[in-house]
């Protein structure tokens, strides 16, 4: 079974929007831990659009759980990740006019940069994790940069408007991530997955750990956060 890392970027963005103090992620990440979160999610974005730094001091200093810094692969991140010492660094493509992460990293392009940030990160014991497409020639780079983990962009499963695209998408992933296990990461997958979505990919042998955000969030409004983290936790649970 999966493990369930909670992403609250967008109960920051709330806050944002009226550039105030609520709601609080910090209390939204202990509400999540309630609802049985095994971890915690944020992407500090150079821009801070929703998380901020403030946020992720707190958020190091209060939650239990491990937690998962998603970060654009620069000076200013690693320092800051170097400082944090979260148990997860996700290293993330970041363009500044994109609504979410678009596309996975390009590790073939970027080797250089990503393996000095990476061998930075682990040598501090964090472990580092890339978020890339569900693309061969992606993993064998990352395997080859030794790097701990990846984790597979969903977005295009989540996006198949039909059937047959889905299943094509889902083959994909399962594939690829079927090629990290063998390479030796750890498998992890998330974006773009919902209530309705998620049962189907957290079946997929040797899944470490899936982050969802928007979906929780949006739940969340309606139901309460403590409930919309304990209704996907269920999800991915096996019933016995
Ligand atoms: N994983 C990564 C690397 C992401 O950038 C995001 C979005 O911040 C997510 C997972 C969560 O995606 P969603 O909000 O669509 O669940």
């Amino acid at each position: 079974m999966p493990l369930l890392g909670v992403n609250i970027d967008h109960v920051a963005t709330v806050r944002q929007a009226r550039m105030t103090n609520e709601p609080d992620p910090v209390h939204a990440a202990v509400l999540a831990e309630m609802g049985g979160a095994d971890g915690i999610t944020v992407h500090l974005r150079e821009d801070r659009r929703h998380i901020q730094d403030r946020d992720l001091e707190l958020l190091r200093q209060t939650i239990r759980v491990g937690l998962n810094l998603e970060m654009a692969v620069t000076d200013e991140m690693t320092g800051i990740a170097l400082k944090t010492v979260p148990e997860q660094v996700t290293l993330v493509p970041e363009k500044r006019a994109e609504l979410t992460t678009e596309g996975g990293l390009d590790v073939i392009r970027q080797r250089d940069r990503v393996a000095v940030c990476a061998n930075r990160l682990q040598d501090v014991g964090i472990r580092v994790s890339l978020f890339i497409d569900p693309d061969e020639s992606q993993i064998e780079a990352s395997a080859s940069l030794g790097v701990d983990a990846i984790e597979i962009h969903t977005g295009n499963f989540a996006d198949a408007t039909t059937a047959k695209a889905q299943a094509i998408e889902f083959e994909r992933v399962v594939t690829s991530g079927h090629q990290a296990v063998k390479n030796g990461l750890r498998l992890n997958m998330g974006h773009g997955l919902t209530y309705r979505n998620v049962q189907k990919i957290s079946q997929i042998p040797d899944l470490q750990e899936l982050n969802i955000g928007h979906s929780i969030v949006s739940h969340a409004l309606l139901v309460g956060f403590e409930r919309a983290v304990r209704e996907m936790k269920d999800l991915i649970t096996p019933s016995s």
